[in-house]
């Protein structure tokens, strides 16, 4: 099976188990991601809002278009990446997404991750930081890339439905390890053999290693010059970031 059916797979699987019910029933439409199912980087965001809620498609209002600018500063596009976000159906009123709808996307946030295989995770915004490190302060760790292992359950497998999976954190593990703001020899070394890597086992056991870098939201930025300029210079550890995985450092 290609990615690309397994992600549709998956798509599926979140609408027939009818994960957040009561977000989808106000909900216009499943959001579920999008760009290369090859994507070195997945960006992960928080929910999604009014266009796309009206389109499916993520990123796509005006917090989307500063994204797709800072992806053009380091030589990106969106084909070249893939995002999603940690809640896949709009918030009523835009508001925050709530711990408990989190919760309930987050295996099938995982299941995605290993199905596409990043070696690169960005999140933007505290919701989707503080999914991956719970004591996370976007204040203080914005910029700062972690190597980081996740293990998990994966309850999709076999095609049996997920009913069990959701919220079910107890047999999730993570674990991190610092790696230095814009270091090459330190940032990933040693790393390049566990990473990028999904490997499940018999009991659906699957263990995910990549690097995680949490950045400001870009709706954040959009309006407050000195936080743009802060994510703008953070999204420059992207590619440095790519290239060192690249070399094996
Ligand atoms: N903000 C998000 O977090 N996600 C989107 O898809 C759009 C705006």
């Amino acid at each position: 099976m290609t990615k690309q059916e397994k992600l549709e797979n998956l798509r599926k699987l979140i609408e027939s188990n009818d994960v957040c019910r009561e977000l989808k029933a106000q909900a216009t439409q499943l959001v579920f991601g999008s760009g290369s199912t090859d994507a070195r980087v997945v960006f992960i965001g928080e929910a999604p809002g009014k266009h796309e809620d009206a389109t499916g498609e993520p990123f796509v209002g005006a917090a989307g278009k500063f994204l797709n600018e800072m992806l053009a500063s380091v030589g990106l596009e969106r084909q070249d990446i893939y995002i999603t976000n940690i809640v896949k159906y709009r918030p009523p009123d835009n508001r925050d997404p709530l711990p408990e709808e989190k919760a309930e996307f987050w295996p099938y946030l995982l299941k995605q991750l290993s199905i596409i295989q990043p070696d690169i995770i960005v999140t933007l915004g505290r919701h989707s930081g503080q999914a991956f490190v719970q004591d996370l302060r976007i204040s203080v760790d914005h910029g700062k890339a972690k190597r980081m292992s996740v293990t998990f359950t994966d309850k999709t497998v076999g095609g049996k439905r997920d009913d069990g999976v959701q919220g079910d954190d107890k047999e999730q593990s993570k674990t991190y390890e610092d790696t230095a703001k814009q270091a090459p020899e330190s940032s990933t070394k040693q790393s390049a053999s566990n990473l990028n890597s999904a490997s499940s086992s018999a009991g659906g056991q699957v263990q995910m290693t990549f690097v995680i870098l949490p950045l400001y939201h870009p709706a954040a930025a959009l309006y407050n010059g000195a936080l743009r300029q802060t994510l703008l210079e953070d999204f420059q550890i992207v590619p440095t970031l790519l290239n060192e995985i690249e070399k094996g450092e």
